[in-house]
C-alpha cells in the first residue's frame, strides 16, 4: 500500500530540503499523468481533489480510480488530499472516502467567498484536526486570503475566493497570527497568503518583492518551524506554454505566473507543498486545440486525450525535478496511517 499521510511525506521532504508539487486531478487522464511522471522521475506524489472535482467525477468513481492508480504503481508513495475543503462536513466525507489528507480552508466562510474571522478559522480547523489525527490523517489549514497585492483584489476566477478588494493585512499572512493559529489548531501544514492567486491571471508583470512576498515565507517559517508551509496559486505560466495555447487559437491575455526560481527560494525557507493546477489545464487544452486544428477529421477521444495526458505529464515531470522531489520515491517507506503519531495530539 503506497498511500501515506501528508505529514509523513512532508516531514521527509523537510529533512531532505525539497518541495512536493500537489497536482489537481479530475479524471483518469490527469491521474495517469501525475503518476506516470512520478514513475519516470522516481518521485513521491500528491494528488489533490477539489470539491468541484469530486462533483465532476463522482465520489464513488473517483475513489475507485485513485485506488486503481495506486494499485498500478505500488512503489510510488502517494498522498490523496482534499483541496480547499470549505467545511468540516466536506473534510469528514473525504476522510470516509479514504483520503490521507484534507485541507480545511477556514480562511473563508463555508460559502467560499466571505473572509472568515480568525476565531471562526481556528475553531473550524481545530474541529477537523481533532478527528483527522485520531485516524492518522493530516490537515492543511489556511491563514490569510489569496489575492493580488497589485490590485488588492481577492481571487474568484475558479469560483471560490473573495470578489471585492481586501485590505493588505488580509492578503498577507501575519507571522504572529500564524504561530497562534498553529498552536491552537495543531495543523500539519499551513497555506499562506503572500501575493499568489489561483488561475491564469496572477501578475501583470514579472513579480518582484512588492507583489510576491517571499520574505514573508521566511518570517512565518521562523515562527512555525515544524509546520509545513504551502504555496497555493503556484502555477508558473511559462511563456512557451502560453504561446502554445495562443498558437492554436486559445484566448489568453499577457500574464505572469509564479517563477520556478521564486518557488525554489520558498522551498529553502519552509515551503513543502506547492499547488499546481492551471499549468496542467493550459498544457492539456493547448494539446487538444492543436489536435483539433491539425486533424479535423478525427473523432476518437482517445487520440486527443492521450496527447493531453502527455502534455500534463510533461508539466508534472518538470515540476517534480524543479522542486527536488525526483529521485526520492524509492527512499520513502509508508507507515500505516493508524501507526503514525509523531506530531498528533
Ligand atoms: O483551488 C483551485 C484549483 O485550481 C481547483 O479548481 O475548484 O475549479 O476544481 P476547481
Ligand atoms: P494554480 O491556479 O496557480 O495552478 O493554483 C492551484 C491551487 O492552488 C489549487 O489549490
Ligand atoms: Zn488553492
Amino acid at each position: 500500500m503506497a498511500l501515506l499521510s501528508l505529514r509523513q511525506l512532508l516531514d521527509y521532504a523537510a529533512e531532505n530540503n525539497f518541495g512536493v508539487a500537489a497536482f489537481n486531478i479530475n479524471n483518469l487522464e490527469q491521474i495517469h499523468a501525475v503518476l506516470e511522471a512520478a514513475n519516470e522521475t522516481d518521485s513521491p506524489a500528491i494528488i489533490q481533489v477539489s470539491r468541484g472535482a469530486r462533483k465532476y467525477a463522482n465520489d464513488v468513481v473517483l475513489k475507485q480510480m485513485a485506488q486503481g492508480a495506486i494499485d498500478l504503481y505500488p512503489h510510488i508513495p502517494v498522498v490523496i488530499h482534499q483541496d480547499h475543503g470549505n467545511s468540516p462536513k466536506t473534510c469528514f466525507s473525504a476522510m470516509q472516502l479514504g483520503f490521507s489528507s484534507v485541507m480545511m480552508d477556514g480562511s473563508l466562510e463555508e460559502d467560499g467567498k466571505t473572509p472568515a474571522s480568525f476565531d471562526y478559522n481556528v475553531e473550524t480547523t481545530a474541529s477537523v484536526v481533532k478527528v483527522a489525527h485520531t485516524l492518522g490523517i493530516s490537515v492543511e489549514g489556511e491563514l490569510g486570503c489569496l489575492g493580488s497585492l497589485e490590485s488588492g483584489h481577492g481571487e474568484k476566477e475558479d469560483g471560490h475566493g473573495h470578489e471585492g478588494v481586501l485590505p493588505l493585512d488580509m492578503l498577507l499572512t501575519d507571522p504572529n497570527e500564524a504561530q497562534e493559529f498553529v498552536q491552537r489548531t495543531g495543523v500539519d501544514a499551513l497555506a499562506i497568503a503572500i501575493g499568489t492567486s489561483h488561475g491564469a491571471y496572477k501578475f501583470t508583470r514579472k513579480p518582484d518583492a512588492g507583489i510576491l512576498n517571499i520574505q514573508r515565507i521566511r518570517e512565518i517559517h521562523e515562527k512555525v518551524p515544524n509546520t509545513h508551509l504551502v504555496m497555493h496559486g503556484s502555477s508558473s505560466l511559462p511563456e512557451e506554454l502560453q504561446d502554445e495555447f495562443r498558437k492554436w487559437g486559445g484566448d489568453l491575455k499577457t500574464t505572469f505566473g509564479v517563477p520556478v526560481s521564486e518557488i525554489q527560494e520558498g522551498i529553502r525557507h519552509g515551503v513543502r507543498k506547492i499547488n499546481v493546477d492551471t499549468d496542467c489545464r493550459l498544457a492539456m487544452t493547448a494539446a487538444i486545440r492543436k489536435f483539433f486544428k491539425e486533424q479535423p477529421a478525427e473523432f476518437d477521444p482517445r487520440k486527443y486525450l492521450t496527447l493531453a495526458r502527455d502534455a500534463m505529464k510533461k508539466v508534472c515531470h518538470d515540476r517534480m525535478v524543479q522542486f527536488g522531489q525526483a529521485g526520492h520515491g524509492h527512499k520513502i517507506r509508508s507507515t500505516p496511517l493508524s501507526q503514525f503519531s509523531k506530531y498528533y495530539m
